[in-house]
């Protein structure tokens, strides 16, 4: 698959069958992963992938609980507006997130494979989503979807206790990525174009280019 392909169109993909994902796919997730670069090439990382039926059932309802806490704090007051205003585009879009994320949530032990991904000492994260995309971006590449999940941030403990993270070591949760095969198509992420979020040489300046079409479509 061309690299722009799978940079594309690599979305979060939370609706997916419960068919199991190869061994062979499973170690090119993992190796893709490990090829991203980290400060100092210090590889403090540290990779589960889970598909245990019971261990996925004893992380499905503290998920959820985070999702309720996350939909009740945070997102609550993007819940209301999109609910007084439902015609309006963002309403619209931001419902569209809402049902997938919900989804997820209420099918979280039917994911065939779920990866955790944990890091010692970067609190920046910039020594781990390198390879958290890398892993989806593998995945992709196999027609296998995926969505990066960083909920569990609000029940660390229950989590950590289930998986039996251990408490020395300084490891920090990073991301919870499900894997599936998509029950429906693959489309180019719709963004706000990078004109509108660029600029050059200083933090208002002009960027001198427009680019108001994705460089990369599926026709
Ligand atoms: C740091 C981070 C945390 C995220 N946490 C969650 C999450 O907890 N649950 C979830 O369903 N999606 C989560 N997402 C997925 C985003 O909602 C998703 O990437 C975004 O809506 C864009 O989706 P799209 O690429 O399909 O357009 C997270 C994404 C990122 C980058």
């Amino acid at each position: 698959m061309d690299a722009m392909e799978a940079l594309y169109t690599t979305r979060a993909m939370r609706r997916v069958k419960t068919d199991p994902i190869p061994e062979r796919v499973q170690k090119k997730i993992l190796d893709a992963a490990i090829r991203a670069p980290t400060g100092g090439n210090t590889q403090g990382w540290r990779f589960l992938l889970v598909d245990d039926p019971g261990v996925k059932s004893r992380l499905a309802p503290v998920y959820r609980g985070c999702m309720e806490t996350l939909w009740g704090s945070i997102y609550k007051d993007r819940i209301d507006a999109a609910t007084a205003a439902p015609q309006e585009e963002e309403s619209v879009e931001f419902m569209k997130m809402f049902r997938s994320a919900s989804h997820l949530a209420e099918h979280f032990e039917d994911y065939p494979l779920i990866l955790f991904a944990f890091c010692q000492y970067d609190n920046s994260g910039g020594s781990i989503f390198p390879a958290v995309w890398n892993a989806m971006l593998a995945a992709r590449t196999e027609g296998v979807g995926s969505a990066l999940t960083s909920v569990f941030f609000l029940q660390l403990d229950d989590m950590r206790k289930i998986l039996g993270v251990p408490d020395e070591g300084d490891w920090h949760f990073s991301a919870c990525v499900t894997f599936g095969y998509p029950t429906g198509r693959w489309g180019v992420a719709p963004r706000r174009p990078a004109h509108e979020v660029s600029f050059r040489n200083s933090w208002d300046g002009d960027l001198g280019l427009k680019i108001p079409e994705p460089l990369f479509s599926l026709d």
